[in-house]
């Protein structure tokens, strides 16, 4: 199998690498799982910190450039498409979340077109098509009215995977992902960012600023959850999904305050206190945006699962980045 992840130097598409290389092989539409030749790392971005393995292939290239993206679609078998302009990137600079996150879909299923061989493609999409008038706990069939630019270009994503499978240009689908905490490295450009900081900034001894007030509520999944469902979403048969190429995924809901109090009980009050709150308008207008909770019970039904607590968020990082309890800077 000949893997293609776009936006594979970021975040969730190096944590699916790795999970891909553990496992050594890739499952595809229920059937067994095949070995893995090759996976193909394509990003704008020429990053270090590729996993270092004989089978990874960093490529180099524009979502939007068509040669570059035929290049890679040419000898790939299944795709993971998750290149994007993150969500304040996107509201901040409207031209370019356009054209990386529509425009370099488009390619992208083209190219994939292209190669006349249906193949597979797993989209990430975002709890951020949904907008406007929210209930508490959105339903499967809750009617996306995105209140961001960046929630809109993801909704367009999402048809264009539906309308290319259901030309049979591709076997697409759409994942819609909540905020994936805790997101280690550098805070990015997402207006979620700050649901990781808070976390990882205190437990490696810095001091970090949340733009949120401690009520605001999220709806989370870790990144080995949101890891396992991009697998799941790949591997389950082409039948499970029918004409509706879309899934919300489950996650749990909390509140950035209830977060730093499961901090301060796992890591001390010390780590804790290194949190300011300074509410950022801006942001915590796009935060609110978002629905706190969906009770995705298709996707349940499916097999994939949230992390039922946050505390398991929690240590789950704790042990995954830092290596164990040990490395906390209390
Ligand atoms: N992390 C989350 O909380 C979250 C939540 C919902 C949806 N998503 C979606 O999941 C996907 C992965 O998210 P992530 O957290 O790993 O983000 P990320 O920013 O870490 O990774 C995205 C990657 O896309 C690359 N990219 C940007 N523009 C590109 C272009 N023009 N051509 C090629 N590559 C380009 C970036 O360099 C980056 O490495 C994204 O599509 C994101 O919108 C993420």
């Amino acid at each position: 199998m000949r893997v293609l992840i776009t936006g594979g130097g970021g975040f969730i598409g190096r944590r699916l690498a790795e999970a891909l290389l553990r496992s050594g092989t890739v499952t595809v539409d229920g059937g067994a799982p095949q070995p893995i030749e090759r996976i193909t790392l394509f990003d704008s971005v020429a990053g270090a910190g590729h996993p270092q393995d004989e089978r990874i292939e960093p490529v180099t290239g524009d979502i939007t450039d068509r040669a570059a993206v035929e290049g890679v679609t040419a000898r790939a078998d299944v795709v993971w498409h998750l290149a994007a302009v993150v969500s304040a990137a996107a509201e901040a600079d409207f031209d370019l979340g356009y054209r990386v996150n529509v425009d370099g879909t488009r390619t992208l299923l083209e190219a994939l077109r292209g190669t006349g061989r249906r193949p597979r493609v797993v989209f990430a999409s975002s709890f951020a098509v949904y907008g406007g008038d929210l209930p508490p706990v959105v339903g499967d069939e809750f009617h996306p009215v995105p209140q961001s630019s960046y929630g809109t270009q993801k909704a367009i994503g999402e048809l264009l995977v539906a309308d290319h499978s259901r030309k049979g240009f591709v076997d697409g689908r759409s994942l819609r992902l909540p905020t994936i905490v805790v997101r280690p490295g550098k805070a990015n450009k997402a207006a979620s960012s700050f649901a990781s900081s808070i976390i990882r900034e205190p437990l490696a001894g810095r001091e970090v600023v949340c733009p949120v007030g401690r009520d605001t509520a999220i709806y989370i999944l870790s990144p080995r959850r949101v890891t396992e469902a991009l697998l799941r979403a790949m591997e389950l048969p082409e039948s499970a999904w029918g004409v509706h190429r879309t899934l919300p995924l489950p996650g749990i809901t909390t509140t950035a305050g209830a977060m730093v109090e499961a901090l301060q009980t796992v890591a001390g009050p010390a780590v804790a206190g290194r949190i300011r709150w300074e509410p950022d308008p801006a942001i915590q207008r796009i935060v609110e945006t978002w629905p706190v909770g969906a009770d995705a019970r298709r996707a349940r039904s499916l097999g994939f699962t949230d992390d039922g607590t946050f505390d398991a968020i929690l240590l789950a990082h704790i042990e995954d980045e830092l290596g164990g309890a040990s490395a906390i800077a209390r």
